[in-house]
């Protein structure tokens, strides 16, 4: 197995408290958490409406680890300025929301942020084959997104082994984050099949010690790996 110290640990605050997110920061912070995921939703990409620029920025005053911003949007581009402006770090867009791919991926990166691409379950791995050399990272969704608290699709880690090996294939070692029902049981599975990037958003704050549940996360893939 693959040494797990380049993990990161990216906290959703889709399942935090929404009217306590910088005290949700703080506690996963307190953790180890290396990114604070944050979902953007917008009710047509995705069956459900959460945030948009203004509470990034505020989010943004209260982190100390970078932004991870996961857009679930229709025609992302028209927000990619706004996000930037907030403070995200990275931003996310999905292959299945964006026509241009190369000319998003490229947009994103003009603004000196990192650019990440998205694939939904049901999206096969070749949709990365022609952008692969140019993402800083792509997300494996491994539930339908959406909602917090799914369970994770099995399916997953042989989704992530493809990812890895068409990146391998392209000459890229862009890091794979994954997304949806990770807790302490998938998370050493996942990582074992090539993930680097955890988002966790119901195993870390739907507990009553998410510093706890944060370095528990890590606990078990470094466990597993050892
Ligand atoms: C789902 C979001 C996820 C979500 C994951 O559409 O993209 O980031 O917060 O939540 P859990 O970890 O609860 O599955
Ligand atoms: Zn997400």
């Amino acid at each position: 197995m693959k040494p797990a110290g380049h993990l990161q640990i990216a906290p959703s605050l889709l399942s935090a408290d929404f009217a306590a997110l910088g005290d949700a920061i703080a506690r996963v912070e307190a953790g180890g958490a290396d990114l604070i995921h944050v979902d953007v939703m917008d009710g047509h990409f995705v069956p459900n409406i959460t945030l948009g620029p203004p509470i990034v920025k505020a989010i943004r005053k209260r982190a100390h680890v970078p932004l991870d911003v996961h857009l679930m949007i229709e025609s992302p581009d028209l927000f990619v300025e706004a996000f930037v402006e907030a403070g995200a770090a990275s931003l996310t867009v999905h292959a299945e929301a964006v026509v241009h791919l190369n000319r998003t991926v490229n947009f994103i990166k003009s603004f000196g942020v990192r650019a990440g691409v998205a694939l939904n379950p049901a999206t096969p791995v070749v949709a990365l084959e022609d952008i692969a050399c140019d993402v800083d990272y792509v997300l494996v969704m491994t539930v339908n997104p959406g909602f917090g608290g799914q369970t994770f699709i099995p399916r997953s880690e042989s989704k992530v082994r493809q990812v890895r090996e068409l990146l391998r294939r392209e000459g890229s070692t862009a890091p794979i984050e994954v997304d949806g029902g990770i807790d302490i049981h998938t998370a050493p599975r996942i990582v074992a099949a090539g993930a680097d990037i955890l988002v966790a958003g119901n195993s870390i704050f739907n507990t009553p010690d998410p510093t706890a549940a944060t370095r528990a996360l890590r606990a078990a893939v470094l466990e597993s790996a050892s």
